[in-house]
């Protein structure tokens, strides 16, 4: 369904981000082991970078890593970390080819050197790229991102660099890890948990959320289809009263 006719032009779905969620169930399911579950979850990664050009979508968001998940076993830590690597790698061309630009919103602490490496090369060699964004959360928590946000603040108030009085919704904004990037219109969440878990706290605020029963390594073009047609339906309000 292209962009614009997403609602009749009522509302353009400018950024959508995604908690891909419920890999281990999918692995678990089929007698695989969870690291296959993460493997298929990333080749899905690729198909959602395709289904998000096709539909006109500028922004992709997805939550890849989160801070939490280094709680997970040692082994599935590492397996994430590898994953990344090899999903940059795999898809590098590709990505390219479609205009995708990656960019990462999360922190360094904890990340080897290899992947931030992986981090750098992906940003520098995309950044002119225009038909799309792809941003993976990857180490990201959206607390963390708050209290990074309002050390930057203090210290700005600090340095003489911003008047307490001048801070408002707006100027924090530029304090956020990527403050250039609009807030997601829609959230989806597939694996039937209904919840963000930390993701995007700050920006979603008035996101619109979509909860699918499907576990993320099956999601499909007919699941994304059906929350762009239930997005087109929502009133937007963003706090003021309704259209009708
Ligand atoms: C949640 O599923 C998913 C994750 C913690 C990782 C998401 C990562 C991918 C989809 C792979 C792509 C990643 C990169 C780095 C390119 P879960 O393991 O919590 O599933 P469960 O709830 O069924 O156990």
């Amino acid at each position: 369904m292209p962009n614009d006719s997403i609602g009749s032009q009522k509302q353009i779905l400018q950024h959508l981000a995604v908690i891909m969620d419920g890999n281990g169930r999918w692995a678990l399911k089929r007698g695989l082991a969870r690291s296959a579950g993460h493997r298929y979850g990333a080749e899905k990664l690729y198909d959602l970078c395709v289904m998000c050009i096709e539909r006109q979508i500028k922004y992709v968001t997805v939550f890849a890593f989160s801070t939490e998940n280094w709680r997970r076993p040692a082994d599935e830590v590492a397996q994430l970390m590898d994953l990344f690597v090899y999903f940059y790698n795999k898809y590098k061309d590709e990505m390219e080819k479609e205009g995708i630009r990656l960019r990462f919103s999360g922190v360094e602490d904890g990340l080897s050197q290899r992947i931030l490496d992986t981090i750098n090369e992906a940003e520098s060699t995309s950044d002119k790229r225009k038909t799309m964004q792809l941003i993976l959360a990857f180490n990201y928590g959206g607390r963390r991102e708050i209290v990074d946000s309002s050390k930057k603040i203090a210290a700005a108030i600090q340095n003489g660099e911003l008047n307490p009085d001048d801070l408002d919704e707006d100027s924090f904004r530029d304090y956020l890890y990527l403050p250039d990037v609009p807030d997601p219109d829609l959230i989806i969440r597939p694996s039937g948990e209904q919840r963000l878990s930390n993701f995007l706290l700050w920006q979603a605020a008035y996101s619109e959320l979509y909860f699918a029963e499907v576990l993320w390594p099956d999601f499909s073009a007919d699941i994304m289809d059906k929350a762009l047609e239930d997005y087109s339906k929502r009133d937007r309000r963003f706090g003021a009263i309704g259209k009708e």
